[in-house]
């Protein structure tokens, strides 16, 4: 067997031209449409979304997209799940279990309402929350449980409703990552009390920045409401500041474009579908490398396509793999967010609210310490896990490409 010179050791590298970008043009499925509905906006000089049509537009659209009665629009994921945790309203002190890999937007809306997240473990081959995890994690002090669908795919929900169900908890989905995943043909979003998304620039569709909370409770989605729009309920008459609440408010030029991508988001997933269904075909073979586990009765939506190595197979790290793999042209991200994100500073020091160390030490709260191996099956997977990107706009030789690169690294790699 012929063995090729990597690009890493000076050889010719599979492709120079970058792949589709989520960063850019390349990859992102906007132009006319989104520069229609701005204009409308600049030369109807309303942008504050009362008084304007599109963020109103984009909220019953958006709900009705996925079955839902209510969408509050919002200014990002973070804003969206902080909106839901917001509705659900926890003591300070209560606790929120969720999962240690995923972005910091999940955690933000905890802490701000002085709860305090607690993290399950994740499953090794689908990267969500185990629910004989979660089930350890509860306390007496337990309010929410918020499931992270990482990467595209849906946690395992059955079991999630069924400890919800016998605590009598709230559970909030986070979608940012899987925008039409489905878990037993349900939509992830529809399945919890709340399902937040993110229009954030790499997501499935996007604002550049901007978000969604749904839900079909009428008084979370009212409790919602107010508190993404400073408590106030924009009745005639004097100004009552109901509670404590932000704003959230998203504007109309965010909801121009979000109306524009809400005609184009389940064409983006299918041609993620598609692609992602091509580069597991092209590499489903190669010895030594795992294609991304899809868990039965789910579809994936494939924000990133997630790969691992064999090493007893192959004679490199993943992180050797990873940046060969780079080099070839396929960009390939290691490790995600490298540490589980409970070993972040903000919890590792309490860096919070001044020097109080609320809401760790809320009077309310349960001494805690994060320990790096808290979770163990999250170390595993963040020292395996190596992203590819997923995109749209991949044609056949972008993924014959992938392929290629993957077979031509994983054969110089492979154990004599
Ligand atoms: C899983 C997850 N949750 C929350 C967020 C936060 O979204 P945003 O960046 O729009 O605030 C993101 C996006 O980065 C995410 O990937």
């Amino acid at each position: 067997m012929e063995v090729e010179k990597l690009a890493v050791d000076g050889g010719a590298p599979v492709r120079t031209d970058p792949l589709p970008s989520v960063g850019n043009k390349s990859g992102r499925d906007v132009g006319d449409q989104e520069i229609a509905n701005l204009a409308e906006v600049i030369e109807a000089g309303r942008l504050f979304r009362y008084g304007g049509e599109f963020v109103d537009r984009f909220e019953t659209q958006f709900a009705g997209m996925l079955g839902m009665n209510h969408g509050i629009a919002s200014t990002s994921g973070t804003s969206a799940l902080h909106v839901a945790v917001g509705a659900v309203n926890p003591n300070p002190g209560e606790e929120i279990i969720t999962a240690p890999i995923t972005d910091m937007g999940s955690l933000i809306g905890i802490l701000f309402q002085n709860a305090v997240p607690v993290f399950a473990d994740l499953d090794p081959n689908t990267y969500t929350m185990m629910p004989e995890s979660i089930e350890e994690r509860i306390t007496d002090r337990t309010k929410a449980i918020m499931v992270v669908h990482l990467f595209g795919q849906s946690a395992d929900m059955d079991p999630v409703f069924d400890i919800a169900r016998k605590h009598k908890l709230k559970v909030i989905e986070d979608c940012a990552q899987a925008y039409f995943a489905e878990y037993k043909g349900r939509l992830v979003g529809t399945m919890g009390d709340l399902g937040c998304f993110s229009l954030q620039q790499s997501k499935h569709m996007t604002t550049g920045d901007g978000g969604i909370t749904v839900t079909n409770d009428d008084a979370l989605a009212q409790r919602a409401r107010l508190f993404s729009d400073k408590g106030w309920p924009r009745e005639p008459g004097a100004r009552g500041y109901m509670f404590l609440g932000l704003n959230y408010r998203m504007n109309e030029l965010t909801g121009a474009v979000a109306c524009a991508q809400i005609g184009k988001v389940k064409s983006v997933v299918e041609r993620r579908r598609k692609a992602a269904d091509a580069i597991t075909e092209r590499i489903a073979d190669v010895a030594g490398v795992n294609p991304p586990f899809v868990r039965e009765g789910c579809r994936h939506s494939w924000w990133l396509y997630p790969i691992t190595i064999d090493e007893s197979i192959l004679e490199a790290t993943p992180q050797q793999f990873g940046t060969a793999l780079t080099k070839e042209g396929v960009p390939a991200g290691v490790g995600y967010i490298g540490k589980p994100i409970y070993m972040a500073p903000v919890f590792q020091e309490a860096q919070t609210y001044g020097n109080s160390g609320c809401p760790f030490t809320c009077p309310h709260a349960s001494p805690r310490q994060y320990k790096p191996d808290d979770c163990p099956n999250t170390l595993e997977i963040l020292r395996r896990v190596i992203t590819l990107g997923c995109n749209e706009f991949f044609t056949e030789k972008d993924v014959d490409d992938i392929g290629r690169a993957v077979l031509k690294v994983a054969r110089h790699f492979e154990r004599s």
